[in-house]
C-alpha cells in the first residue's frame, strides 16, 4: 500500500517536470512561429475576432504553464500583459499598442526561453 503511494507520487513528480513548458512551446508553434502566425496579424489590423479568441486563450494557457526557466511571477505579469493587449484589441481593432509591446520575442525569451 505504502510502497503505491510513493510510486504514485514518484509519476505525478516525473509528469510535472515533462509538461513544464509545454504548453508554452506547443502556443509558440502554433500562433508566434508560422509565416503567417495569427500574432503577426494583430500587428497589421487583419486578425478576425476568431483569431483574436484564439490568442487569448493561449496567453490564459500560457500564463496557467511554468517556463522552464524564470521568475513565475513576472511570468504572469508578462503573460497578463498579453490577455490585456488582446482584449483591448478585441474591444477596438485599431489599439493595438500595447500588445505589440507585451508580443516582444527577445524581451521575453531572454527571460524565459530554456534550451
Ligand atoms: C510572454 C513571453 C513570450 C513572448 C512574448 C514570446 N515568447 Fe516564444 N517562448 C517563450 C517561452 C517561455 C519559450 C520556451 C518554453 C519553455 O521551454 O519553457 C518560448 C519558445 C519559443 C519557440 C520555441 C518553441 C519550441 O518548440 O521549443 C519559438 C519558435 C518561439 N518561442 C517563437 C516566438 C516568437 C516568434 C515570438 C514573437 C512574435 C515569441 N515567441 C514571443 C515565451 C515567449
Amino acid at each position: 500500500m505504502k510502497k503505491t503511494a510513493i510510486t504514485l507520487l514518484a509519476i505525478a513528480a516525473s509528469l510535472a517536470t515533462a509538461s513544464a513548458g509545454d504548453v508554452t512551446k506547443k502556443i509558440m508553434k502554433d500562433l508566434h512561429k508560422p509565416e503567417d502566425a495569427i500574432c503577426k496579424k494583430v500587428g497589421k489590423g487583419e486578425a478576425t475576432s476568431a483569431d483574436l479568441d484564439t490568442l487569448l486563450k493561449g496567453y490564459q494557457d500560457m500564463c496557467a504553464d511554468t517556463p522552464s526557466k524564470g521568475p513565475k511571477a513576472v511570468w504572469v505579469e508578462k503573460c497578463q500583459a498579453l490577455i490585456a493587449g488582446i482584449k483591448k484589441v478585441q474591444a477596438n481593432k485599431d489599439d493595438t499598442g500595447d500588445f505589440k509591446k507585451a508580443v516582444n520575442c527577445k524581451a521575453c525569451h531572454d527571460t524565459f526561453k530554456g534550451k
